[in-house]
């Protein structure tokens, strides 16, 4: 068994060791629901990987960790409602399943309940991690806002985009390891270039994420294809097609922007995007997003060889097809 595979077990098992009430049902069956259908566990595994990487065990901040994971499903419901969304880890999202006020309840009591987790850490590390928790957990809500309001706008740079998915995305990835680092006992020095890695791992995986909803395979993506075209999202992709495109085709995107056959809309955008070679384009920025994180990784002052975990799990996010 590798790291990943180890580490994402101890996640699983602890989620599935959960006992949540019975009643109220419909503030209780949406979070057994959401929590057993899956994710890749990515985030906590990242806090136990930053523990290990200073010689801490991973046990030693399996709360922190679950802290995290239960903050990123408590976005992910909410997520869903602001964007409309169907499905969600190949299965019917929260707030369609059952509704938007259901959803949101059981989303902020997840939220809660990272905070519980959280709290259950060494007393002496408290301070610390809940300081980076909270900081984070306010910027995911400002990149969130980043990314509603660019859904209304056609002046969005490459530069407004960098930063907002930093936001949305890049700062939980981030604020993740740290947070194992933290348990650990970490330098502050090795803390930031920590986080700094993550923080550029995240802006390649969000690229990625952008990069899968248009052209994701279906039976494996477990989200709407195309959702982000639909919802006219300011995606990497979207901004690099414009900057690249002709004044005919700026023509063509300004009209697909209203085009009301939602089916045709996503594969005309599909078109053009292709004829442009956006996805090269857009591989080109996530490749060196990531690069700039492996150099932040390699300064760290611990061994290469402690480092393998992260190499591996980075490598396997750039990989992915979920
Ligand atoms: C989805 O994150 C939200 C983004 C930041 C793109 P993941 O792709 O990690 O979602 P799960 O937890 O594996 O379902
Ligand atoms: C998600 O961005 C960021 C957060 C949930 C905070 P997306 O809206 O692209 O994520 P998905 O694609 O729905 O998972
Ligand atoms: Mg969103
Ligand atoms: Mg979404
Ligand atoms: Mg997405």
């Amino acid at each position: 068994m590798n790291s990943i595979e180890r580490l994402s077990k101890l996640i699983q098992e602890s989620v599935a060791s959960w006992e949540l009430p019975n009643s109220p049902e419909n503030l209780y069956d949406p979070l057994r629901y959401f929590l057993t259908i899956g994710g890749k566990r990515m985030r906590p595994v990242l806090t136990l990987m930053g523990a290990e990487l200073f010689g801490g065990k991973a046990e030693s901040a399996i709360h922190a960790a679950l802290g995290v994971e239960l903050f990123h499903n408590f976005t992910l419901i909410h997520d869903d409602i602001m964007d409309e969304a169907p499905l969600r880890r190949s299965k019917t999202t929260v707030h369609t399943q059952w509704n938007q006020n259901i959803a949101i309840l059981s989303g902020d009591v997840l939220m809660v309940k990272a905070y519980q987790e959280i709290c259950k850490q060494e007393a002496q590390h408290l301070p610390e991690l809940m300081r980076v928790f909270n900081k984070t957990a306010i910027e995911v809500c400002e990149g969130q806002q980043m990314d509603m309001d660019f859904e209304d706008r056609n002046n969005v740079t490459i530069e407004e985009y960098v930063e907002m998915i930093r936001l949305k995305t890049s700062v939980l990835l981030g604020g993740a390891l740290e947070m194992g680092a933290i348990v650990s006992g970490a330098s502050l020095s090795d803390r930031e270039l920590l986080y700094t890695f993550g923080q550029e791992l995240g802006l390649a995986f969000q690229i990625k994420d952008d990069y899968l909803d248009l052209y994701g395979d279906p039976e494996k993506f477990g989200k709407q294809i195309g959702g982000d075209v639909i919802a006219n999202k300011k995606t990497l992709l979207y901004l690099l097609a414009l900057e690249n495109s002709t004044e005919e085709q700026l023509e063509s995107f300004r009209i697909l922007e209203k085009e009301q056959n939602l089916e045709a809309k996503v594969k005309s955008v599909r078109t053009l995007f292709d004829e442009l070679n956006i996805p090269a384009k857009a591989q080109e920025y996530m490749d060196a997003h990531f690069s700039k994180g492996m150099d932040a990784l390699m300064q760290i002052s611990v061994s290469k060889e402690q480092k393998t975990d992260l190499i591996d799990l980075s490598n396997y996010l750039m990989a992915r097809e979920n």
